[in-house]
């Protein structure tokens, strides 16, 4: 454990501006009346928002939407996520509405049904990554960091849509953002964190970045509990303590129980098709009788589970390149979440990404001691987050892409592996191949983004800021004093390590 994060003020305050929310293309087919399903890199925002604003800092979200989402789908809050949640004091309010992933995972075959592997969650896996592993409503999400961010003194505007960000120019020291309607807003630094179709990346990059497109596509919708269980395909009993997966060639599904209050089920079916013939989005609008699930061999749970889903969303499943620049010349202008490393659509990292990135943020900003400190901390986040983020792309491709195997060697490759854990159980911890998965999955939930942006600054943020002789009283705030001193920070971080 560390020091809360939530109770360290940051020697000097400076005011941001986050660009949050909805991707533009989103919109076009909603009609004004109809809600808009806000999608989930709205999430990085927010927490940024939060860190930021417990800091002290000056914070302003500017979402394009006009309202807080309404329900879509689920988002996994897998352990390293938690820890964060929990060091933000968000712990009780996670509870009450999310659903704790208990057991371990089913790996079902897509087409037949049969069991080809399970998962358990081992004790000690749990035990080292130091919280727990949740799914959620992505909107009970949501409206959690909203008011979280909301009581840490955050302001969000609404019906903000912003056109583009300025960078500092001469006479004006401070980068801006214009709105679509004209107005411009100053800041000391903007944040994108406006996802895949970023708008801000624009001022960041000048060469514009291109996903790749691919055959699949992602259909996403979600059920109540109660109408699962009206179909006696469905063991609901079974779905709800795990976490499940279909592996098939050419299409695979994830699903799970994301809530504990309403008890509904999600599902994300990753299909090779042609797009469907309906509008793109998080909107549920395609029709799954559309789908002709019956013309389809179909495990017949999936069949069941899809068939009492009335309508589901699509997306293209897109594979973004690297983004060269994470931040402006002036390192004013600063990217996080999916804007800096678009991931593939319902990627199960999405929430991991978004949330660690804006914890190591805002955790390095609590250091912030003037002006002159922000090149420093700016490409300190991006040493610390990059890898990071390029790795958590990587894995879940090749996860993806292992689902889907066509029928053949590497096929059965897979299959023999999820058997031996089918088999080893839990009793069997110390077997190779259990050791082998686990060791990766033990680092990844071990992961803590405060720790990391904190183990930089005791490295080298120290060293680093008195060679630039930024220790300079005079920066520091006017408006409160240092609550908690650098080497004070730095005995609690050594008491708690
Ligand atoms: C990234 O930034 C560098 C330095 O500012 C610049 O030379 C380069 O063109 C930028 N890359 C892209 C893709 O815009
Ligand atoms: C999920 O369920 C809610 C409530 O039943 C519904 O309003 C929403 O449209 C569903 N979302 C999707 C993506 O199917
Ligand atoms: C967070 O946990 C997830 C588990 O779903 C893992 O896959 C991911 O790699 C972790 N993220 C980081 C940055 O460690």
């Amino acid at each position: 454990m560390l020091s809360p994060p939530s109770r360290r003020l940051a020697p000097f305050k400076l005011d941001f501006i986050i660009v949050g929310g909805g991707q533009l293309f989103f919109f076009f087919f909603c009609p004004a009346s109809v809600y808009i399903y806000l999608v989930p890199l709205a999430i990085a925002g927010l927490s940024t928002a939060i860190g930021l604003a417990l800091s002290g800092h000056k914070v302003r979200v500017l979402e394009r939407c006009s309202r807080l989402g309404q329900p879509a789908c689920g988002i996994r809050v897998p352990p390293n996520v938690t820890k964060i949640l929990v060091g933000w004091g968000l712990e009780e309010e996670i509870r009450k509405t999310a659903s704790l992933v208990r057991e371990g995972s089913h790996l079902w075959d897509f087409e037949t049904g049969k069991l080809i592997g399970f998962l358990q969650w081992a004790e000690p896996v749990i035990q080292d990554s130091g919280a727990k592993f949740y799914m959620m409503r992505y909107d009970h999400l949501y409206q959690i960091l909203y008011d979280a961010a909301r009581r840490a003194g955050a302001e969000v505007i609404f019906n903000a849509d912003v056109r583009l960000a300025s960078p500092p120019v001469r006479g004006a020291h401070r980068p801006s953002v214009q709105l679509r309607d004209g107005t411009v807003l100053h800041a000391d630094i903007i944040i994108g964190a406006d996802g895949q179709h970023s708008t801000i990346r624009n001022s960041v990059q000048r060469k514009r970045v291109e996903p790749r497109a691919t055959e699949t596509i992602v259909l996403s919708g979600n059920v109540s509990m109660q109408r699962l269980s009206e179909d006696d395909r469905v063991d609901v009993t079974e779905l709800s303590s795990s976490w499940s997966y279909w592996f098939g060639p050419g299409r695979a599904c994830s699903g799970g129980s994301i809530s504990s209050i309403y008890l509904e089920y999600a599902v994300h079916v990753y299909w090779d098709r042609e797009d469907p013939d309906a509008p793109e989005g998080w909107i549920p609008n395609l029709p799954t009788k559309s789908l002709k699930l019956s013309d389809q061999a179909l495990d017949n749970r999936l069949a069941g589970m899809l068939e009492k889903i009335d309508a589901v969303c699509w997306q293209r499943y897109l594979d973004w390149p690297n983004i060269e620049n994470w931040s402006d010349e002036s390192n004013r202008i600063v990217l996080v979440g999916e804007s800096s490393r678009p991931l593939i659509p319902c990627s199960s990292q999405c929430g991991s990404l978004s949330v660690e990135s804006a914890a190591v943020f805002s955790t390095l900003f609590s250091y912030v001691r003037g002006f002159d400190h922000i090149p420093l901390l700016v490409r300190a986040y991006e040493t610390i987050r990059r890898d990071r983020a390029d790795f958590l792309h990587r894995v879940e491709l090749t996860h993806v892409t292992q689902t889907m195997f066509p029928p053949g060697p590497e096929q059965e490759a897979r299959d023999h592996e999820m058997r031996k854990l089918l088999h080893a159980g839990q009793a069997k911890w110390d077997d190779d191949a259990y050791l082998g998965l686990w060791g990766q999955v033990c680092e990844t939930w071990a992961y803590n983004a405060f720790d990391a942006a904190d183990d930089w600054w005791v490295q080298w943020g120290i060293l680093r800021e008195r060679s630039l002789g930024i220790h300079d009283p005079s920066v520091e705030s006017p408006f409160r004093p240092l609550e908690v001193g650098v080497s004070a920070r730095i005995d609690v971080i050594h008491e708690f390590s």
